[in-house]
Formats: C-alpha cells, structure tokens, sequence
C-alpha cells in the first residue's frame, strides 16, 4: 500500500538530530540549511547522509531517501544523543556505528522496517526511547529485543498480528511506556507482559475481542491502559486482575454489554473508568465493590435504560458520574444514594420523565452537586420536590425538553444556582407560572432562558418575558387533574380487586391512561378507562381508569398509581398499597383450654 506523503510531509517539524551542549561549528554542508545550531537536512531528496556535518548541532534528516546510514559521516559526532530519521526508506534499524552506544532517542516512523532484530539494537545500549511507528513491523518475538535501557517504545500503526510471551522481557527492569495502538492483535497470550516498572500501556484499535483472567498479570506498577475501539465483547473474570496501581483504564468504542465486579476484580487503585460507545445495558448490583476508589465514570452512548438502587453502591469518593445519551426511562428512589462526593451528574439525552414529573427527591444524598445536566430528556412539569436535596447546586440545565409547568418552589432551596437553561415552548402560561419570568429576572438567568407559552391560545408563542404578568390567570385547567385517587387494601390470595383513579381537565385534548406497580410502568395491565362529563362545573370532562388484578398472588403486593396524560402534561396520583394475605380456612376447630381462677378459656387453633 503507498503512503500518504503528503499527509506525512505536513507532520510538524519534530524530526531532528539532537545534539546537546552543541557549538555550532563547520560550515553548512549542501544542501541543508543552518541556523544557529540548527542544520537542517530535511525534505532535501537526499540519499546519503551528508558528509562533514557540523559537530555539536541539531540537524533534521527526515523526510529524505535513506535507504540506509553510511556511518562514517556520523562517526565525529561524539556528543550526539538524539537521532531522528523518520519518513526515509529505511527496511530495518539502522547502523549507525559507534555513536550508537551514546544515543538516547531514536525516532524512525514512517520507514518501511518491517522486522525488529536484537543485534540491530544492541549496540544502542543507553537508548531510553525507540519509535517505530508507522512501519511494516509484523510480529514481536523473544528474539527481538535485547537488554536495553529501553523507557519508552512506541510501535503504533505497523500490522502486528503475533506477539511471542516473553517478547518485552529483557526490557523488563526499565520500559515505563508502551505503546501498541493501530496494529493487527486479536489476542493477548497469557504472561505476555512483565514489565515490572511498566507504567503506561497502549492498545487501543487493535482487535482484541476477548480478554481473558490474568491477562495483565505481570504489571504491578501500571497506571492506565488504553483499550479502545477494538471491539471487545467479554472481559472474562479477572481480565485485570493484578494491575493493583492501575488510575486510568479506557475501554471507550468496544462492544461491552455489562458491568460486573468479576471483570473488576482487583483494580483496587482505580480512579477513571471510561465506557463510553459500548452496549451497555447493565450494571451488577455488586459491580463496583472493589472499585471503591472511582473519581469519575463515563458510561455515555451506552444502551442503559434502568438505573437502579444498586446501581453505583460502594461508590463514594466519585466525583463525575456521566450517563448522557443512554436510554435511561427508569430511576429507583435511590439509585444515587451514597454518592456522596458527586459533583457532576450528567443525565442528557435520555428518556427521562416521571423521575422528576412525580419523585420525590430522585437526587437526594447529592450534597455535593454542582451540576445537573438533564438536557434533551422527556420532562413536561417540574414538581417543587423534584430536586429536593441538591443544596450546593450551581449549574441545572433542563434545557431541551417540552416542559410546560414548573411549580413555584422547585428551585428554591438551590441558594447558590448561578446558572439555571431552560428553553422551552411549551409552557402552560396560567397563574401557576406567574412566579417565574419575575423569578428569573432576580436571578439573573435570562440569558440561559429561552421560554414561550403554547397555552392559553391568545399566548401561543410570545416569550414569557413579554407577558404581562396579570395575563398569568387559570380560567381553564388543561392539564389533567386527579380527582379520585386509588385506595390502599389488602385482599385475600386468590380474589380479584380493582383500583379506580379519575382525573378531570377543561381541555378536550386526548387522554392516555396507564398503571405503575413500584415506579414500574405495567404494560400488559387489564384495565377500562372511561370519560364522562362531570355532574357539577359544567363543560369539565373526566376520566376514569379501573385497574383490574385477578386472582391475586403474593407477587402482586406493591404500591399502585395511576398516570393519567394529556398534550398539557401527566398527573400521578398517590400509591395506593396492596397487600395480599394467605386464604384463611377453618377446617375444624380444635380447642385448647386453659384454667385460670373463675374461667375457662378456649383458644381456637387455626389450621
Ligand atoms: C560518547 O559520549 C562521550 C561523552 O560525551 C564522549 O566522550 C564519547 O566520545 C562518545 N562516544 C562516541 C563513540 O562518540
Ligand atoms: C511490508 O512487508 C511485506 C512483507 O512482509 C511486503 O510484502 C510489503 O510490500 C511491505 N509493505 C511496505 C509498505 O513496505
Ligand atoms: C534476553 O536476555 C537474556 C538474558 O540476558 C539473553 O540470554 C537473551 O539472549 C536476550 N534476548 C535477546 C533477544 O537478546
Ligand atoms: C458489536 O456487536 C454487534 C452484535 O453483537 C455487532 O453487530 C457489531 O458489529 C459489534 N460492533 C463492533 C464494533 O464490534
Ligand atoms: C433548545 O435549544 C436547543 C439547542 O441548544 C435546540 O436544539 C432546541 O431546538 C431548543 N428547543 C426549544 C424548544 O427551543
Ligand atoms: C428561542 O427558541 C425559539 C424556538 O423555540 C427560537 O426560534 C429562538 O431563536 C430562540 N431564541 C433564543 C434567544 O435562543
Ligand atoms: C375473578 O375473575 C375471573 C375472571 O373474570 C372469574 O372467573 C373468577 O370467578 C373471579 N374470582 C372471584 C373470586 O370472584
């Protein structure tokens, strides 16, 4: 395949000979260019590296036509540490005769070496730092590298298919940084890496599919590792298990579908977890048990759609929790309870509703959050407990969602709000709204507050800054209002009962009705709706939905309510609990007496 030269002859120019305490002397030799203690040789369409060059100067020899180093026009350069050779033609590392043994940095990217040999390196005895990057390097075995002083060696973008278990061996006591990025590795051989003083590891855009337990054995002091987009399925128990250092881990655009403590045994020091661009649809009540060090956790594009109560226990010292763009519908009570260092909770793009349209205090425990972001959900009111709890917030943003109420102490409490968004067209501009253009101006958030009414009709579209505020007046109640809650009973196992819930609006917009078991929507519930027009107050509907359970069972206990909506937003009623007691049967009656003094007692026994 050619190389895009073009693209690679753009590269800034970081492709130099270095050479360290330099003075400067010798004529430039043609055809490079000096300044100062700079000789460039670069984009020269050389072959050979020029003869005579200056001693003790930095000079460029990149971008040129080297198939190899004639190494007597190096060999008076005593004091020579770096060399740069990058974007020539060389097929292996080169020879560049005794000066070797002095030089630190050898960059060769964009070459055409397509093998690493250990008597080409060996004479590099004090090299720190090999890149050979964008080569043709196919495979690593025990053969390629010999004891070096070697700290950091990069390899990205060659095509690695096979890695031989004891390769990077002989680097062991010294390599701090490895980078494998853009090669061709579909697996990673058990004990393939022991690199004791290993701190930083690279291999994101491979095609490691699969991981398996103590792969990473053998790295007691890395900090991060790179996974990214290799499209990884399964991360088998103990897959990191040994790297008790490890900070940073990024698994960012794999295919990963669960979070389980099995494959985060053992990250004992772990900080930022990124998980972004998986599939993710679970969190394991116990996932994050030994991971109890987490600051920051990035879950964003995932496919979550439930965040339950169990779903981030343990925990506490997390600082951001990101799960924008996820599918999040559903929030337990407590799913955010122990959080209690978060600072930033980042929800946007979800399908959020009822969580804060009827919870109370979703978000309590948050003490410590600053910023909310609930951008982009499906929020229609705010209910003045909505967010109950969040004292030290500084930033909410609602912004992108219909919402068309918001009751007049939901962001009381916030006393440091500095920054409310919220745009909206969809307000209900009645006397329940009165509160908030006014509101705004005090706080000073008009310039994050784009909102206009869509109801009354003779408001439709004027911003709520434009409004006069005795226009704010309710003559009509579009927005269903409950009227009849469902009754809390217990029934006998076995029996059928029904809940009744009516809801009444001066709006002839469509209703939808539906049940919810523990903040849990029933989708296949029996259920009768009916509208009527009710007895007193004229022209008001109402409405009315009969839940029917049959035959009830122990499972059916739980707290029921009843959601009743329209174009102008959703009422919940209270949850109504059910409990189900055992089926009471007197078959016969045994009788235990008892004496005391003047009486005799029968105690029945109930079988
Ligand atoms: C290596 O560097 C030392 C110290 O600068 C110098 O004395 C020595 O000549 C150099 N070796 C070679 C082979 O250039
Ligand atoms: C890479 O090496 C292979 C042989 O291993 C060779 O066929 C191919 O032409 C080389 N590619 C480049 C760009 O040098
Ligand atoms: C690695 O080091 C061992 C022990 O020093 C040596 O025997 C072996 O040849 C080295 N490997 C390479 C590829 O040089
Ligand atoms: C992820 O998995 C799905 C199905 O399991 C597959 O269709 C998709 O191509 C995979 N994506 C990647 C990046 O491997
Ligand atoms: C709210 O703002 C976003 C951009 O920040 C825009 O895409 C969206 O259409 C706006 N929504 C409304 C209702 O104005
Ligand atoms: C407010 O939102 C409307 C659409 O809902 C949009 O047309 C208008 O440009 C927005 N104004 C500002 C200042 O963002
Ligand atoms: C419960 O309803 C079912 C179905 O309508 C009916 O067959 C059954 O007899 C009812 N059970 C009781 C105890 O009324």
């Amino acid at each position: 395949m050619p190389r895009p030269r073009a693209t690679l002859a753009a590269l800034p120019l970081l492709l130099l000979l270095l050479v360290p305490g330099g003075r400067g002397a010798g004529r430039c030799p043609a055809p490079c260019r000096c300044a100062g203690h700079l000789v460039a040789c670069s984009r020269r369409e050389l072959s050979r590296v020029p003869e005579r060059l200056p001693r003790g100067a930095v000079q460029d020899l990149s971008h040129n036509r080297f198939y190899s180093v004639n190494t007597n026009s190096l060999d008076h350069l005593h004091s020579l540490r770096e060399v740069k050779l990058n974007n020539n033609e060389l097929e292996a590392i080169p020879n560049l005769g005794p000066v070797s043994t002095n030089i630190t940095l050898l960059s060769l990217t964009s070459n055409k070496i397509f093998n690493i040999l250990s008597e080409h390196l060996k004479p590099f005895q004090n090299l720190e730092t090999l890149d050979l990057s964008n080569n043709n390097i196919s495979e690593l075995k025990m053969s390629s590298f010999p004891s070096l002083q070697l700290k950091y060696l990069y390899i990205n973008s060659n095509r690695i298919t096979s890695m031989e278990p004891g390769s990077f061996d002989n680097l062991s006591s010294t390599l701090q940084v490895l980078k494998l990025n853009r090669n061709k590795i579909s697996a990673i051989p058990q004990k393939m890496f022991k690199l004791s003083h290993l701190q930083h590891l690279e291999l994101s855009r491979n095609k490691i599919k699969k991981i398996d337990g103590l792969t990473f054995q053998g790295l007691p002091a890395l900090k991060s590792l790179k996974l990214q987009r290799n499209g990884v399925t399964r991360l088998m128990d103990g897959a990191f298990w040994g790297l008790t250092s490890m900070e940073v881990l990024q698994l960012d655009h794999n295919n990963l579908t669960e979070v389980t403590k099995g494959w985060l045994y053992g990250l004992l020091m772990l900080q930022q977890l990124h998980l972004s661009q998986n599939a993710i649809s679970r969190i394991s009540p116990d996932a994050w048990e030994f991971c109890q060090k987490l600051s920051e956790l990035d879950l964003t594009f995932n496919h979550l759609a439930r965040l339950d109560d169990s779903s981030f226990v343990g925990l506490s010292l997390l600082v951001g929790l990101y799960i924008g763009n996820n599918k999040v519908n559903y929030i337990a009570d407590c799913a955010f309870r122990g959080l209690s260092s978060l600072q930033t909770l980042d929800l946007k793009n979800n399908e959020i509703s009822w969580t804060i349209e009827d919870m109370n205090g979703a978000f309590s425990g948050l003490d410590k959050l600053k910023k909310l972001i609930l951008q982009g959900n499906r929020i229609r009111s705010i209910t003045k407990k909505a967010f109950s709890g969040l004292d030290a917030l500084e930033h909410l943003d609602l912004s992108n969602n219909a919402i068309m109420s918001v009751q007049g102490n939901a962001f009381l409490q916030m006393k440091k709000l500095k920054e409310l968004h919220l745009n909206t067209s969809s307000l209900l501009c009645d006397c329940q709204l009165k509160w908030l253009p006014q509101w705004v101006s005090e706080n000073n958030f008009q310039n994050f507050v784009n909102a206009s009414c869509a109801h009354p009709q003779p408001l439709k579209g004027r911003s709520i800054f434009a409004v006069s505020l005795d226009t704010f007046v309710c003559d009509d109640f579009p927005k269903p209002q409950i009227t009849v809650q469902p009754e809390t009973q217990s029934a006998i196992k076995g029996s059928n009962l029904s809940f009744v819930c009516s809801a009444a609006s001066s709006s002839d917009s469509p209703m939808t009705f539906a049940w919810k078991k523990d903040n849990e929507l029933l989708h296949d519930a029996e259920m009768e709706n009916y509208a009527h027009l009710r007895a007193q107050g004229g022209e008001v509907m109402e409405y009315t939905t009969i839940l029917r359970l049959r035959n009830v069972e122990f499972s059916n206990e739980g707290k029921y309510q009843c959601v009743i909506s329209n174009h102008f937003g959703s009422s919940y009623s209270v949850k109504a609990k059910l409990t189900v007691n055992s089926k009471y049967v007197l078959t016969f009656v045994s009788c235990h007496f008892v004496t005391l003094p003047n009486l005799i007692l029968c105690i029945l026994d109930h079988v």
